[in-house]
């Protein structure tokens, strides 16, 4: 018996598995037809109170898009001419295929330092709805270069295990006929900061600029103090001149409109995360507007002292010239012409 297309019309199957109130997973069998239309309103109205809509669609249907932003859909092949009881254990069979999780066997958790000098991370693909392409790794949501390979029992290792290797690690495998499918293994450790500003030297009135970075994973709670007496203590922004930005492994003081008299010191960056604590130290150094003014200063200084000095020099020079000239037992020795000549010159000069 072949299967009449009116009585396909008429097997529409709804499943409906909530889980509590808020939403749940549904799974829709409409027929192509004047029913999709109003299966269609349906599906919006689930959509829109947050059901997970899956619609099983033949793969010659006309109404029921593949793709759309209301529901996910699982194609199956058009029956054709099956007889009825064919038909429906191979639509079960395919739902069954098409439905099924596929599952990944993957490494426990992780948390460096670990024993040895290295770690490796293990996915095994334990069962899948079809057949599998390729499997990938990847580190903090990118993908780590050189890992594809078309195994079902994949590894990844890590060399000498540091902060820097700490991170979330996904294992991904592609198939063929249905979206990849993943596990992620966490490697945690402590955090370690790598890079931080050891000083910054600026002007008043400028803008500093300090800065932590770490490794380590979760990604650490930052926090800044400064020094004051000693103790560390909270920054005290009443001025609003300080602002903080940190994301994930990064921080940044920024302190605008330098000021020379409160603002110089130590400042900690601390990075905890669960398991432990790290904290760095920056020294901020101010200088006044002046600074950069005085090796200028010095030179003109310089200047003015020399001049002083050459001026004054010369004042007292010429009185004693003129008294070592007069004096009586000078000249006596030289020619007396000569002499009086001199004298002349001299006192008409003095005239
Ligand atoms: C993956 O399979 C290999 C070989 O069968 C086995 O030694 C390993 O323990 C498995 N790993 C996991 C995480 O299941
Ligand atoms: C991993 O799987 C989840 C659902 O299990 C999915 O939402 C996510 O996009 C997948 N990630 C990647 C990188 O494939
Ligand atoms: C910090 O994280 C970014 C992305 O989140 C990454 O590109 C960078 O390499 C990380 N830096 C360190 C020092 O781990
Ligand atoms: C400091 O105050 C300014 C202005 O009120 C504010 O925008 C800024 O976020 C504050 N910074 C911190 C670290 O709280
Ligand atoms: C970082 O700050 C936390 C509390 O905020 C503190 O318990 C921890 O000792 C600090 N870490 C270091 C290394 O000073």
């Amino acid at each position: 018996m072949k299967v009449p297309p009116s009585s396909l019309i008429t097997f529409a199957v709804l499943l409906i598995q909530l889980s509590g109130a808020s939403g749940g997973k549904i799974l829709v069998f409409p027929l192509d037809g004047s029913h999709w239309i109003n299966m269609k309103v349906l599906i919006e109205e689930l959509h829109a109170k947050g059901h997970e809509v899956t619609v099983v669609r033949l793969s010659d249907s006309w109404y029921i898009s593949e793709k759309s932003p209301l529901y996910t859909s699982v194609t199956i092949p058009s029956p054709g001419g099956f007889e009825q009881n064919y038909f429906e254990a191979f639509l079960f069979r395919q739902l069954e295929i098409r439905l099924q999780e596929p599952s990944i066997s993957a490494s426990e958790h992780a948390t460096l330092p670990v024993e040895g000098d290295s770690y490796i991370l293990q996915c095994n693909l334990t069962s899948a709805h079809s057949v599998h392409q390729e499997s990938y790794w990847m580190k903090n949501g990118e993908e780590i270069p050189e890992t594809r390979s078309p195994n079902r029992n994949t590894e990844y290792k890590l060399r000498k295990p540091k902060g820097d290797a700490a991170g979330w690690y996904m294992c991904v495998y592609t198939f063929e006929m249905a979206p990849p499918a993943n596990a992620t293994i966490e490697v945690k450790s402590a955090p370690d900061i790598t890079g931080h500003k050891r000083s910054e030297n600026k002007n008043e009135g400028q803008l500093a600029v300090l800065y932590c970075k770490s490794v380590g994973y979760p990604h650490p709670v930052w926090t800044w103090r400064k020094l004051d007496n000693g103790i560390p203590r909270e920054i005290d922004n009443s001025s609003g001149r300080f602002f903080i930005s940190s994301r994930d492994n990064y921080t940044e003081l920024n302190i605008v409109n330098l000021d020379i008299n409160v603002d110089p010191g130590e400042y900690h960056c601390n990075a905890t995360n669960m398991l432990g604590s790290r904290d760095e130290m920056i020294v901020l150094r101010v200088r006044s507007y002046l600074a950069p003014l005085w090796p200028l200063l010095g030179v003109l200084a310089e200047i003015i002292i020399l001049i002083v000095i050459i001026v004054v020099y010369e004042k007292r020079k010429k009185p004693d010239d003129l008294q070592d000239d007069d004096d009586p037992t000078g000249p006596v020795k030289t020619n007396s012409t000569n002499n009086h000549k001199d004298k002349n010159l001299r006192q008409r000069n003095t005239n």
